[in-house]
């Protein structure tokens, strides 16, 4: 008997969302969108005519959307602050659950998840389309296969000249809880940490955070930004130590006088690679030659969002691990979290 399509429900239905609904329309023969909420009603409505099966449901209250009986997982595109409680209430309903990057405002909030996650049976993923990429997929097989050897400093660069987001609630901290290190910092640093596969402890960091530029306005590359809306830091920067001896440091801006772009770096025993720059290169030597190896552009066409999107479905539908594990986003928010803390109390943090 041919299998029913896998059922999903969108809660947050703005920007990010529509990349979503794009990817899981590509894949109409294994899914379909049946329920939709947003706040804004209209929102929902919208989604569901250009995305939505015949009888899909629009909500404005989440909870109301989790009693659907028949709705299979639940896919959360809100602002920060309801990732957690969303994602909770979504597991204990029996929904598989996905949420958008970050996975949660704090370290508690991401733990508290990932133990519903197991509580419950349910499977948790987090949006790192970055993952996806040809070059990262690459990198991740090279390391794997020991060609970096054992990978023990890192850089992870989110370094935005002037990149802040005028639209939506970005610069709020009550709803998003921080600035560049929260929102674009967590792509980088999922992936370096991914890379590295190195999830030990982290046991010291010192971080600092800024608000320099936010009050002076200026040329933005969206536009000029509100400086009394913004409430969160301009940039910040953090060292990290794991336990593993391994150290990263994390560098991120949405507005700061440098030059753009900003790579991150991966050291180990036997190579390195620069990533993120524009071209991804592999440090190596061979017969007493530092040599550099430049992966070539792929033919592949389809968005990073399609892939993680597709990846999570074909998870649920053949009962497997997504790529992004709920345990290794939490470990992103782990670190983000001590930066913080660290900029915070104006010291370093000692964990040992
Ligand atoms: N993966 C990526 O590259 C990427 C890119 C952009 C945004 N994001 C993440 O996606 C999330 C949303 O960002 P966005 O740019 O789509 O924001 P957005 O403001 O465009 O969309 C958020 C939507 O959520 C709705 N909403 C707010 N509170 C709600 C509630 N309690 N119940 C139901 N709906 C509610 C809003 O009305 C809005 O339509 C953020 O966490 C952001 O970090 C990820």
């Amino acid at each position: 008997m041919p299998r029913r399509k896998l059922r999903v429900g969108i809660i947050g239905v703005g920007g990010i969302a529509q990349a979503h609904m794009q990817g899981y329309a590509k894949l109409k023969d294994k899914v379909e969108l049946v329920a939709f909420c947003d706040t804004i009603l209209e929102r929902a409505e919208k989604g569901a005519k250009e995305f939505g099966s015949p009888k899909a449901k629009c909500f404005t209250d989440y909870r109301e959307m989790l009693e659907l009986k028949d709705l299979d997982a639940v896919d959360i595109c809100t602002p920060n602050k309801f990732h957690a409680p969303m994602a909770i209430d979504s597991l204990k309903a029996g929904k598989h659950t996905y949420c958008e990057k970050p996975m949660a405002m704090n370290t508690e909030e991401a733990e508290a998840m990932v133990r519903t996650a197991k509580e419950t049976g349910k499977k948790l993923s987090v949006g790192y389309p970055s993952r996806f990429s040809d070059d990262a997929q690459l990198l991740k097989e090279m390391i794997s296969a020991g060609e970096l050897g054992e990978i023990y400093y890192a850089e992870a660069s989110a370094i935005r000249r002037r990149g802040v987001p005028t639209w939506g609630v970005f610069l709020s901290k009550e709803l998003q809880g921080g600035g560049p290190l929260i929102d674009i910092a967590t792509h980088i640093l999922d992936l370096i940490l991914w890379l590295m596969g190195d999830y030990s402890k982290p046991v010291a960091a010192l971080g600092t955070a800024y608000k320099k530029l936010a009050p002076l306005g200026g040329y933005n590359i969206w536009g000029p930004w509100d400086p009394k809306k913004f409430e969160v830091e301009d940039s910040a920067f953090g060292m990290v130590r794991l336990e593993s001896g391994a150290t990263i440091v994390v560098k991120s801006s949405w507005a700061l006088n440098t030059e753009e772009p900003h790579p991150s770096y991966l050291c180990g025993t036997k190579g390195g690679a620069v990533l993120g720059g524009g071209s991804t290169k592999i440090f190596t030597q061979a017969h007493n030659r530092l040599i550099d190896l430049v992966p070539l552009p792929t033919q592949s066409r389809d968005s990073l969002i399609d892939r993680e999107i597709a990846n999570w479905v074909e998870c649920l539908l053949e009962d497997k691990e997504p790529l992004v594990k709920a345990e290794e986003a939490a470990q992103v928010t782990r670190i983000l979290d001590l930066i913080y803390k660290s900029a915070e109390a104006g010291q370093a943090i000692n964990l040992i």
